[in-house]
């Protein structure tokens, strides 16, 4: 077990999840704004059980995200246009995050890179702060005084100050112990996303990640 692992408090997190799930879903909706695709089709019994959900990209606009949920859990699609990207190689920003690297298992092979994507246009990852399970909010542009001083982007968890940058890599110094979780997922075509389907030819499921 890495040392990142044994800092992790599992009971302690659950015991929390079971507590907030509520809070931390009303702090999801009521301070935000994302659109949110519709998920009549398939039924919810069948989301739960794990079915591919698809997401039409075209509602997707550039630094936007939208949110939808799959196995009961948010998913954060994200849009990172150039400026985004360049923001992920920034050696300064690199220092200060706990796992530059993904050293810790917590995405498939096709996002173990520097963009934690499949596409570094689009990023995907499950909106669940690994602390103790509030959902981040998404707030991309850097800021001098809000949420935190000097904020510079990324998703911030308003729970504890944990801080996330625009690949879901956790910063050094939060109480988050791991980057945010990649799903299981492949682009059928240039405008459609499946989430919960690898690519042909990749095993991966959540059950292999380190922490949800
Ligand atoms: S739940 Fe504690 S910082 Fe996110």
């Amino acid at each position: 077990m890495s040392d990142v692992a044994m800092q992790h408090p599992a009971a302690t997190r659950r015991d929390f999840l079971f507590l907030v799930t509520g809070a931390a879903a009303a702090i999801g909706v009521g301070a935000t704004a994302w659109p949110f695709i519709d998920q009549m089709e398939p039924s919810a019994d069948t989301l739960a059980a794990g079915a591919p959900v698809d997401v039409d990209l075209t509602a997707l606009a550039p630094g936007q995200m939208i949110r939808i949920r799959w196995r009961g859990a948010p998913i954060f699609i994200v849009s990172r246009p150039q400026k985004a990207l360049d923001g992920l190689k920034d050696k300064a920003i690199l220092v200060e995050l706990r796992d530059p690297d993904s050293r810790v298992r917590q995405q498939p092979p096709y996002a173990d890179n520097w963009s934690r994507s499949a596409r570094p246009q689009v990023g995907v990852y499950v909106g669940i702060c690994t602390h103790l399970g509030c959902i981040p909010q998404f707030l991309p542009e850097p800021n001098a005084t809000t949420p935190v001083e000097n904020w510079p982007g990324g998703f911030f968890c308003p729970c504890h100050g944990s801080k996330y940058d625009l690949a879901g890599r956790v910063y050094s110094g939060v109480p988050a112990p791991y980057n945010l979780p990649v799903p299981p997922y492949r682009f059928v075509n240039d405008t459609k996303l499946r989430i919960g389907e690898n690519p042909e030819g990749v095993s991966f499921d959540m059950g292999s990640v380190v922490q949800m």
